[in-house]
């Protein structure tokens, strides 16, 4: 009996397989994932399961006894090794598992500092897995010394958490500055003063030359001379889309897995979501990571696969826990010529507003919820707001929404 196969049991996976069972699909169905827990949220990994503040069990997206339940055969520890796209066979080992439609769900995978430059040592990590973080948290203590390698989301949120465990922190960004690639200089700023305020030793255009030791980190030379003595190494240096499967699958590849509006790829029996899959976008094609995109794009593909033929438009948010500052961001800001900044009506609360020309593009929200809230309807309903007002402080936010 052939179903559906869906290779990759993370956000994505596991929102597919759901819905899939939600819209009524009563075939056989089959969610694959590698690692050993039950689908689980990666977000509170950088943030409060590092911190000990939150329960395995509630990183969990289901309970485990759902996918039984539901019928979903659930294979954790389970690879998939190839995938026949004339038989329409998923390889699993000695198993050939059919499918009348497959899923890739395979998500991102962290980029490593090179085995040359120490990266193998122990006591470097990365963050993407419950394992990674498990040991990081096994390693942690009060006084130790921690060097992070890259100022994105994952090195920033890892800093604050570090020093909330109280370790001394060393950050180091190769880039002129933290979060270059995904904001503007005025959120760079914000950051890297509340790291700094918060006794991180934050380094920006200086990279990593090589890591020290025997077996274990022991020591770190930046490209600035420095020499610093280590217990710890976390590495955010980006993720790159896991496409290797679809690759030998024959599948196209354009920034991840390419897939149509609807999430089906080249091959009319294969489809994909979430972080693996690139998908147009404004005449483009963009690649999203960010669970929302996750949970829409895998939820778009079930109904899909069921036959709905709706096309995806995306919703875009992301956002970011660090000490006490919540960021959330709407929208993309790819093609912005400037930044309007608001301030807040609480200490350390202020949004900055992206435009290309009058069109706003994106808000980044420092602890302003309404701004974000506005800002985000604004760009999910393709409207824009006028930039001299929203400099101005008298300016009512929600007004602007009618
Ligand atoms: N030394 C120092 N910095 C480096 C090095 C290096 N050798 N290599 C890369 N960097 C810097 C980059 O310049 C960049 O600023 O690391 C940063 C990595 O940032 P991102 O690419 O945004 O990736 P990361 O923070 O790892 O996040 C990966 O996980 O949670 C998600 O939103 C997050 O989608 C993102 C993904």
């Amino acid at each position: 009996m052939s179903g559906i196969v869906v290779v990759g049991a993370g956000q994505a996976g596991a929102s597919l397989a759901a819905r899939l069972r939600a819209d009524g699909y009563d075939g056989k169905l089959t969610l694959i994932g590698e690692e050993h827990a039950p689908p689980y949220q990666r977000p509170p990994l950088s943030k409060k399961y590092l911190l000990g503040e939150m329960p395995l069990e509630r990183l969990y997206l289901r309970p485990e006894s759902f996918y039984e339940d539901n019928g979903i055969d659930l294979r954790t520890d389970c690879r998939v090794d190839a995938v026949d796209t004339r038989e329409r066979v998923a390889i699993l080992g000695s198993e050939a598992l059919r499918y009348e439609k497959l899923a890739f769900t395979t998500g991102a995978v962290p980029r490593r500092l090179p085995p040359a430059i120490g990266g193998l040592l122990g006591g470097v990590h990365v963050v993407r897995n419950l394992r990674d973080v498990d040991r990081i948290a096994a390693e942690v203590r009060e006084g130790g010394r921690v060097l992070i390698v890259g100022g994105g989301y994952i090195g920033l949120e890892a800093a604050a958490v570090a020093r909330g465990l109280g370790m001394e922190v060393t950050l180091v960004e190769m880039a002129e500055r933290v979060l270059q690639r995904v904001a503007a200089p005025e959120t760079s700023e914000y950051f890297r003063a509340l790291h700094r305020e918060h006794g991180v030793d934050l380094r920006e255009g200086v990279g990593l030359e090589c890591l020290t030791g025997e077996t274990r980190v022991s020591g770190a030379r930046l490209t600035d001379g420095t020499e610093l003595e280590l217990d710890l190494v976390i590495v955010g240096i980006g993720v790159a889309p896991a496409t290797e499967l679809a690759e030998a699958t024959g599948l196209v590849l354009d920034n991840g897995i390419a897939v149509d509006t609807f999430g089906r790829t080249f091959d009319p029996h294969i489809w994909a979501a979430g972080d693996c899959a690139s998908f147009p976008w404004r005449g483009g094609r963009i690649r999203l990571e960010s669970v929302q995109n996750a949970i829409d794009q895998a939820e778009l593909v079930a109904r899909n696969m069921l036959g709905a033929e709706a096309p995806y438009d995306p919703k875009i948010w992301f956002w970011s826990d660090q000490y006490d500052t919540k960021l959330q961001i709407a929208g993309l800001n790819t093609g912005y010529d400037r930044i309007v900044v608001r301030p807040g009506e609480s200490a350390g609360s202020v949004s900055h507003w992206y435009y290309a020309g009058d069109r706003l593009l994106a808000v980044d929200a420092m602890n302003d919820a309404r701004a974000y809230m506005v800002g985000k309807r604004l760009i999910d309903g393709g409207r824009s707001a006028d930039p001299a007002a929203i400099a101005d402080p008298a300016t009512v936010l929600k007004g602007l929404l009618r």
